[in-house]
């Protein structure tokens, strides 16, 4: 279980391009910052926890860049009531599993926090792995209907905003397609790397039962405790803009299948009912059908839409079709090849992470998209930020002034500004990815995301690094 907590606040100044702060952005605007679980908690046998998914595949060889794992991390199990006094600037986010749930939530009055709680951060138990293949059957859309049940009971007094999935586009492919994050399942490499799976169908089923789990937990909450509780349901979705290579037709549509695939993936069934018409006809058979009773429980069942953004992307049309013939998975359904340059020119610098290039104005057109398209609904950007390197002899003073940083959010939060007040895009809070330096999937610790700087050669003690006192003086 991942959580996020910020503390509401007002205040008004001036907003430009150069200057940020909250006058920029509409009354009960919410700023906070984003964690999850298993990036933070390690205590890896701690508190009845049990195995999930991760922990039996970061142990399996090769996985992880840097050989490492999440069984400490950075200690939040035990370190998160320093945290949130180390971190007591107006906000500030946590990280809390199941175990620690309770405790965590009891210190928030107290320190003014405002939880934002996600339900799934990818930490299924192993054992329903084991038990049934997880998200791939049926079962675990029952199954997570009770576990939303009991968090709602258990915590919903003090939870006001509950999401009940991390980037499910994200996870499916990666979990079930390239195999590259756990399960780790895929047909598409040689056998020793993943021993089970089937890229081609695989992604779509699982996705399918997240789709029916998010709305079962949501009907649930209806039910049982909106009236009591009053409290709002969304989901988390990964989300890229992807801009068109060219200005010819076939690429425009690429850009258009691009955003399909990944963001309609999710969303038109929880607008409209059904899939994208392009993966409904480039999938055929193997996209499992929404039944007509599916689709009447789908529709409608989002309070808000959270949109995990950092970065931008090129499309144009895939053609020739190679990767379709030769690996015939989920990824190349979409015949749309992406590319972070075009005449040699790179769409925005590149942070740490390969994937990670920083196109500030990306955000504008990805929030104008969403308004246009599914009727400007409550928007959240729940995850956006950036990662330096993690390279053992640069100097602490230089670790600590991440000026990159603090220009990246700056460019952003300017962006979003102009999409709620020029574009007049329904947009209601942005967390920052995130409160502290953590262990990034397959990345480990070669990268660091946080405001916080967490020294892993000395007793992981956190440090603030320039952009917290940015973030501060943004938010006073
Ligand atoms: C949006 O970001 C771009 C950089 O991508 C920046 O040049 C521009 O000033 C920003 N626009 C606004 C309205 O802040
Ligand atoms: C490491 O940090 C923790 C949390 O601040 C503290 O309780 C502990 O005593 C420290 N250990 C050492 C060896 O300094």
């Amino acid at each position: 279980m991942g959580i996020i907590l910020i503390l509401s606040c007002i205040i008004g100044l001036v907003v430009n391009a150069e200057v940020i702060s909250r006058g920029g952005f509409p009354n009960g605007f919410t700023f906070g910052t984003a964690s999850s679980a298993y990036q933070f908690e390690g205590a890896v046998n701690e508190g009845n926890k049990g195995d999930s998914i991760w922990d039996t595949f970061t142990r399996r060889p090769g996985r992880i860049m840097d050989f490492s794992n999440a069984d400490t991390t950075v200690d939040q199990y035990h370190r998160f009531k320093v945290t949130i006094k180390e971190a007591s600037y107006e906000l500030r986010k946590l990280d809390i599993l199941s175990r620690k749930l309770r405790t965590h939530l009891r210190c928030l009055p107290l320190s003014g926090i405002k939880p934002y709680a996600t339900l799934y951060h990818w930490d299924l138990p192993q054992a329903l792995e084991d038990r049934y293949n997880g998200w791939l059957s049926k079962q675990s859309i029952e199954d997570f209907e009770r576990y939303a049940y009991t968090c709602f009971k258990t915590f919903g007094d003090r939870v006001k905003y509950w999401i009940t999935f991390n980037e499910p586009h994200g996870f499916s492919l990666q979990g079930y397609d390239t195999g590259l994050q756990a399960p780790g399942r895929c047909s598409i490499i040689a056998h020793m790397f993943c021993r089970k799976g089937k890229s081609s169908t695989e992604p779509y089923i699982v996705a399918h039962n997240i789709l029916l789990a998010h709305g079962a937990a949501f009907q649930t909450y209806q039910i049982h405790f909106k009236d009591r509780q009053g409290g709002l349901i969304g989901i988390a979705l990964d989300a890229k803009w992807y801009e068109s290579f060219s200005h010819k037709d076939e690429d425009t549509d690429a850009a258009q299948r691009a955003l399909d695939f990944s963001l309609g993936w999710f969303l038109d069934p929880l607008f409209f009912g059904k899939y994208p018409l392009s993966m409904q006809t480039l999938i055929g058979q193997r996209l499992p059908e929404i039944t007509p009773e599916m689709s009447q429980r789908l529709v409608g069942s989002v309070d808000f839409i959270g949109l995990n953004h950092y970065t931008t992307l090129y499309a144009r049309n895939d053609r020739i079709r190679i990767r379709k013939l030769v690996l015939q998975d989920a990824s190349s359904d979409s015949a749309v090849i992406t590319t972070s340059s075009r005449g040699g020119v790179v769409i925005g610098k590149k942070a740490a992470s390969n994937w990670l290039h920083i196109v500030p104005w990306g955000i504008r057109k990805l929030a104008r998209y969403v308004k246009d398209i599914y009727g400007n609904p409550p928007v959240i950007i729940t995850e956006n930020g950036m990662d330096d390197p993690n390279r053992p002899f640069m100097s602490l003073n230089t670790a600590l002034q991440d000026d990159k940083r603090i220009r990246y959010h700056r460019d952003y939060l300017s962006n979003l500004s102009a999409a709620i007040r020029i574009d007049g895009c329904d947009v209601r809070g942005y967390f920052i990815w995130s409160l502290l330096d953590n262990w990034e999937w397959n990345s480990g610790y070669t990268v660091r995301f946080g405001l916080y700087y967490v020294d892993y050669r000395n007793n992981l003690t956190r440090i603030p690094k320039a952009s917290v006192q940015w973030f501060k003086d943004v938010l006073r």
